[in-house]
């Protein structure tokens, strides 16, 4: 593999953590700097662009569990300068299309760089109608009933501005607000959240709005887009939103030298550490739209606008404790336990050490005062002692050889590997725990009852050997630990309402789609996105189980790496009687069937699904289309017979256009569906690109 495309895999898996997972595994610094290395090779090999590439995308998507919506302009993301210098050189490029003296006399708005999570709301005739996230810019998340529940965001706007009216902003979590949800997330034994963007960005994206509304999520605007008044500045959009009793920032600043900006980035930096939320730097605007809409935008961002983003902060604390965990795939991880300290705006107490090499490579001492780096938004790093700081008293830190969680010996996976893993894949309880969650997380069965406190108990009590068993569990058998009893006076305990509820969702999930299985059986790099992929080509558990690796790396998205995983996976004994005893249970049930008695509309049909299409999530639409004898793929190719293209089919609309490729408004996809192709084509040289 080239270093372009490692750099464009690793940059779209971690985009993808941190918009869609809400998990990141990199700090922001560490994807910043392979950002840059990638726009390097870029500039130099300008043939290597691609659509796909991250340096052209603005977000990973939308995530299917929310309805997918259309911004009615596109929100782009901004480009950033990590020096003043950088700033400075900014505008110096603006010069290139428009004199000193008129960019200065527009004047430039100075803002914080807020670090939350972009959000467009549409208010029609003054009424809140639609809030989303902003996804790839023009396709984004319904988040509506959430960001209804956001105490500063009015429904109904002052003054009643006539038509409709876009407005963006940051929704965020005050750091107050995230020290609270997280304390309370410890009490009912709950996973916390890494940092207050990670919180504001998962209480957004939670499934009950309810809940949301018990989240301290607010709201600042810093921009606008679709709009009827006669607005030439920013900083009058501002006004008119403040007015409109919408909620504007008071640290904005319109200036107009670059001393100006410098001292506005220099002040907020010295008190950064006194807001009452996280920011990660500053941002400056051009001020007049007409000077903006001169200027433009490239694919991702807008040439008016850049952001500083403030240095990594550094601060030193005790290194208390280095203990381990397990996780899901067995990897046994080194962590550090620190006195808690308080970094870029939020208090630290833990962070990876990744495995005993890092340990040593960084030469800290269990007892040391260490250097701790946090570069604003992202995980905090250790990143080594102050030796003159030791006192004697500090303890080499010895990695354990056998497995905390079930004491096996632990092993590197193959010769070589840096990262230790207990090889009890099966029941070492570590393993299994965080297999049960991630069954039943959102991406995969979406159980709600399989909560951490339900799998722990679940596990502790023996009640599942591994996740065979999970669909086997009975009143009987959960009656056995406490977590699911509800004691009657002078009476046997019986079944709690959590017991009753997980039993019920249990059964409710026996007839999920398939994709959603493939992720939950924790086959190793097979998640949420290409699952889909997989389950359309192979629609059934035992047609995946016997497709070879060549077969499997033809499906596009597949690479050798995720075949191989699959195969593997297969290969093993108690994984293929997980799958025997999920059949027995009356599990996949939703899997393969409707192919059967579907009439074979689509026959031989190699058909991209690319943009919203009324009624279906994409996922629905790639099944609709295999079910009916097409082959569903992701990307636009020669071979591609028809592009179904709803809004936002965006690039793949114009590769197919210049290909050639028949495109299919995605109106007509359920016609698609019933009658074939030639019912919604409607001559031999309409609707068809160039010759
Ligand atoms: S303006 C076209 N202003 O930063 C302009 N964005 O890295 C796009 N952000 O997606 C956004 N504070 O989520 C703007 N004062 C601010 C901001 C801000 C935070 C976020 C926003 C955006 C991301 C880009």
């Amino acid at each position: 593999m080239s270093r372009h495309q490692q750099l464009c895999a690793l940059l779209t898996q971690y985009r993808w953590e941190y918009y869609v997972a809400d998990a990141p595994t990199v700090p922001d610094a560490d994807f910043d700097a392979l950002m840059r290395e990638l726009e390097a090779i870029e500039a130099a090999h300008p043939e290597l662009v691609t659509p796909e590439s991250p340096t052209q995308q603005i977000g990973p998507g939308a995530d299917l569990s929310f309805t997918p919506v259309t911004h009615p302009s596109q929100m782009l993301s901004l480009d950033n300068a990590f020096s003043t210098d950088e700033v400075r050189a900014w505008r110096q490029r603006l010069l290139t299309s428009i004199s000193a003296e008129v960019l200065d006399e527009s004047g430039y708005m100075c803002e914080m760089k807020i670090d939350g999570l972009a959000v467009d709301l549409v208010y029609v005739d003054g009424v809140l109608t639609r809030a989303a996230t902003r996804g790839d810019g023009r396709v984004g998340e319904d988040v509506t009933a959430n960001v209804r529940t956001i105490s500063s965001i009015p429904a109904r706007l002052t003054g009643r501005p006539t038509g409709t009216v876009e407005v963006r902003g940051e929704v965020f979590m005050p750091l107050a607000g995230f020290t609270d949800l997280n304390d309370a997330l410890i009490d009912e034994r709950k996973k916390t959240f890494a940092n207050p963007r990670n919180a504001a960005a998962g209480s957004l994206r939670l499934k009950d709005p309810r809940v949301t509304a018990t989240r301290p999520l607010s709201f600042l605007c810093h921009g606008i887009g679709v709009c009827e008044a006669d607005i030439d500045r920013l900083s009058t959009a501002y006004e008119h939103l403040a007015a409109w009793g919408l909620p504007t920032s008071s640290h904005a600043r319109l200036v107009h030298s670059m001393d100006e900006v410098m001292a506005y980035i220099d002040d907020l930096g010295a008190r950064r550490d006194t807001l009452a939320h996280e920011i990660d730097g500053a941002v400056v605007k051009v001020d007049e739209i007409s000077i903006q809409q001169g200027l433009g935008a490239t694919t991702r961002a807008p040439r008016w606008a850049i952001a500083y983003k403030f240095p990594p902060v550094e601060v030193t604390t005790k290194l208390l404790d280095i203990r381990v965990g397990v996780g899901r795939t067995g990897r046994v991880t080194p962590y550090a336990v620190m006195e808690p300290v308080k970094v870029a705006g939020s208090t630290v107490e833990m962070a990876t050490l990744h495995n005993a090499s890092e340990v040593q490579r960084k030469g800290v001492l269990i007892g040391d005062t260490v250097i701790l780096r946090k570069a604003g938004d992202v995980i905090p790093e250790v990143l080594g002692p102050v030796v003159s700081d030791r006192t004697g008293d500090e303890r080499v830190f010895q990695m354990p050889t056998l497995c905390p969680e079930c004491g096996s010996e632990l092993k590197p996976e193959k010769l070589g590997d840096v990262d230790l893993r207990c090889p009890n894949r099966r029941s070492c309880p570590a393993q299994l725990r965080e297999r049960l969650i991630h069954l039943a997380s959102r991406q995969g069965l979406d159980i709600e009852g399989l909560g951490e406190k339900a799998v722990d108990a679940i596990v502790a009590g023996g009640l599942v050997t591994d996740e065979g068993d999970v669909f086997d569990l009975t009143a009987d058998t959960l009656l056995t630990c406490s977590l699911f009893q509800k004691t009657v006076k002078g009476a046997d305990p019986v079944l709690s309402k959590i017991g009753a509820k997980l039993l019920a969702q249990l059964q409710e999930a026996k007839t999920k789609p398939f994709d959603r299985y493939l992720v939950a059986l924790s086959i190793r790099h097979v998640g949420k996105g290409v699952a889909p992929l997989i389950a359309a080509r192979y629609p059934t558990i035992d047609d995946l189980a016997q497709a070879s690796e060549e077969e499997l790396s033809q499906i596009d998205q597949v690479g050798p790496t995720v075949a191989e995983a699959i195969c593997s996976w297969f290969a093993v004994d108690w994984h293929r009687a997980i799958v025997e005893k999920w059949k027995a249970a009356g599990a996949m049930a939703g899997s393969g069937e409707a192919p059967l008695d579907l009439p074979q509309t689509l026959q031989g049909l190699t058909i991209v699904v690319s943009g919203s299409v009324p009624g279906f999530s994409r996922d629905e639409a790639n099944r609709a289309v295999v079910a009916r004898g097409a082959k569903a793929t992701g990307s636009v190719s020669k071979n591609t017979d028809v592009l179904v293209a709803g809004d936002g089919a965006g690039s793949k609309l114009d590769k197919a256009t210049s290909l050639g490729v028949q495109v299919v408004d995605s109106a007509l996809f359920s016609r698609l569906l019933e009658e074939g192709l030639d019912a919604v084509v409607s001559g031999p040289d309409e609707g068809r690109g160039p010759e």
